[in-house]
């Protein structure tokens, strides 16, 4: 089954939202763009709210969120007890929030890393399994 992912973004976080859509499904997933449409300034916590919301519906299995630094809009994420949120500033975080966290979403700083890691942090954690094992006990913990 291809699986689905709910993207969204701030004004901050919106060009670079544009330039990995295509890169997403390139990848082979299903895409769910929820927002933001222009670099109009809108509100982090509301675009995270989307996408934890489709994540818990079931309407999505994952999700990517971007705002400026990335950390506002993991922090409003997180918020959600089924969402683990994880913000990468390169491939080696988002290999391991995937092998040890389980990460079901990935948050980007756009204005604090470029185009090109940001490419390569999204094509490893959506390629990357989680290893589970001990890491599972760890990842149920937090529940
Ligand atoms: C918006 O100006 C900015 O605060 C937001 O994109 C993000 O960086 C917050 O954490």
């Amino acid at each position: 089954m291809t699986e689905t992912v709910a993207v969204a973004a701030d004004h901050g976080g919106y060009e670079m939202k544009c330039a990995l859509l295509p890169e997403l499904r390139a990848l082979g997933f299903a895409v769910i763009d929820l927002g933001t449409n222009s670099t109009d300034s809108v509100d982090y916590p509301s675009f995270a709210k989307l996408v934890s919301d489709a994540i818990e519906s079931g309407t999505a299995q994952r999700g990517l969120l971007l705002c400026g630094t990335g950390i506002g809009i993991s922090i409003a994420a997180n918020r959600n007890a089924k969402i683990r949120c994880a913000l990468a500033h390169d491939a080696t975080t988002a290999r391991l929030a995937r092998q040890h966290n389980d990460a079901n979403v990935l948050a980007l700083g756009a204005r604090v890393i470029g185009l090109e890691i940001a490419k390569d942090c999204l094509k490893t954690f959506f390629t990357t399994e989680f290893e589970g094992g001990r890491h599972a006990r760890r990842v149920a913990l937090m529940s």
